[in-house]
């Protein structure tokens, strides 16, 4: 079992992800700024693995800091090394995500994405820690010409926050390249929705969220009145947009297998698609949530949103046949694990404490 660093670990990828690999026995580091997330996150990880309080420095150690800050990414390896405890490896999922601020706010973009991964990688590489799993997202692909869309696919993203995973993506091609002892992948999730079954950790964005599913139970909770489909217009079997979504446990088992792939090899570069190569419209996914819950989501067709695409669908192949991983939880699990998450925290982690 390996001793492995987490960045953005609180967040709502990054905690689920812990949950497994905890549950898989690896012991881990997780460093976050909470700039999007809680540190109830952390404890409710705990929680769900049966990590007592003796055993929290050992299995899990949780350190607040910032990429940004060079000397904050210093101090942990330092640390692991003096104390005998190198760390074997990172996933790295500190960033910031939302596609509309990143057109707003570039800079913040580029530096947290790209310089904040700059200074992880040469932290890293000053103490010989040569594995490394980076977030990028199916957004680089921008507009694919063929769906579904195979890895091969041109990269070619449409927005800042697309830029930057398409940057950090060339800057570990480069540096795969200048040393062949890096050992890296980069993971292209396509649309993580759903939480852990328990109910006690998912996905909690700060200010509104934007993304289809928090959006549907907001509506359903009744904190907010109606859930707006853009584009009613769509070339699609019902006219809304088709995604492939990926339920969040699904991803987090993804994240455990190129990690396990990756403690076995010397050298590696791999890019590969995680997604379920299943796809679901709007009108789809409101439907399974009403079967879910039992009751109407009060929705309204609007424009279409600048930016937006009629279709996007993994070929998640390549995953299946280097890690032997592929989804297994269908959208309707998406769907209760979701609402299980909403309805015991309405309010997300802001009213909780443990
Ligand atoms: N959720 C998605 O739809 C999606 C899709 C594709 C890729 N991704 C990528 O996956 C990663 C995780 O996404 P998520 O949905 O869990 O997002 P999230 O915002 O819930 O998690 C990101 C975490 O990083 C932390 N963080 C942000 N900036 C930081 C900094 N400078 N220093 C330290 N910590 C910092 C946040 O506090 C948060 O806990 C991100 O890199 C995101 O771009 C997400």
């Amino acid at each position: 079992m390996a001793r492995i660093l987490i960045t953005g670990g609180a967040g709502f990828i990054g905690s689920h992800t812990c949950v497994v690999l905890i549950e898989a026995g690896h012991d881990l580091l997780v460093f976050d700024s909470y700039i999007n997330s809680s540190p109830i996150a952390l404890k409710r990880v705990c929680k769900i693995t049966g990590i007592s309080a003796i055993e929290v420095n050992q299995r899990i150690q949780i350190i607040k800091g910032d990429i940004s800050n060079k000397s904050n990414l210093d101090e942990i390896f330092k640390k692991a090394k003096e104390e005998k405890r190198e760390i074997q490896a990172v996933i790295h999922f500190a960033g910031l995500k939302s596609v509309n601020e990143s057109i707003k706010r570039p800079l913040a973009y580029w530096d947290t994405n790209v310089n904040g991964t700059a200074n992880l990688l040469l932290t890293m590489e000053s103490y010989e820690c040569k594995r490394f799993i980076f977030s990028s997202s199916a957004t680089i692909y921008g507009k694919p010409k063929s769906i579904p869309i195979v890895e091969t696919e041109k990269i070619n993203p449409i927005n800042p926050y697309g830029n930057t995973k398409a940057t950090v993506e060339k800057i570990l091609l480069d540096l795969s390249r200048s040393d062949a002892e890096w050992c890296i992948a980069s993971l292209r999730y396509f649309n993580p929705v759903g939480a852990h079954p328990s109910g006690l950790i998912g996905e909690d964005p700060n200010g509104e969220p934007n993304n289809l599913f928090p959006i549907v139970s907001k509506v359903a909770i009744g904190h907010k009145d109606i859930l707006e489909v853009f584009g009613g217009d769509w070339p699609t079997k019902d006219k809304t947009c088709i995604r492939d979504y990926i339920h969040v446990m699904d991803l987090a088992e993804g994240h455990l297998e190129a990690l396990n792939y990756l403690l076995r090899k010397k050298s590696e570069f791999l890019t590969l698609n995680l997604g379920s190569g299943k796809g679901h419209s709007v009108l789809e996914v409101v439907k399974s949530f009403e079967d879910t819950i039992g009751e109407k989501i009060n929705y309204k067709i609007v424009g279409r949103r600048p930016g937006d695409t009629a279709k996007t669908i993994a070929d998640p192949t390549q995953a299946k046949k280097i890690l032997g991983w592929e989804t297994r939880r269908t959208i309707l699990d998406m769907c209760s694990d979701s609402w299980a998450w909403q309805t015991a925290n309405p309010n997300g982690y802001k009213t909780g404490t443990t």
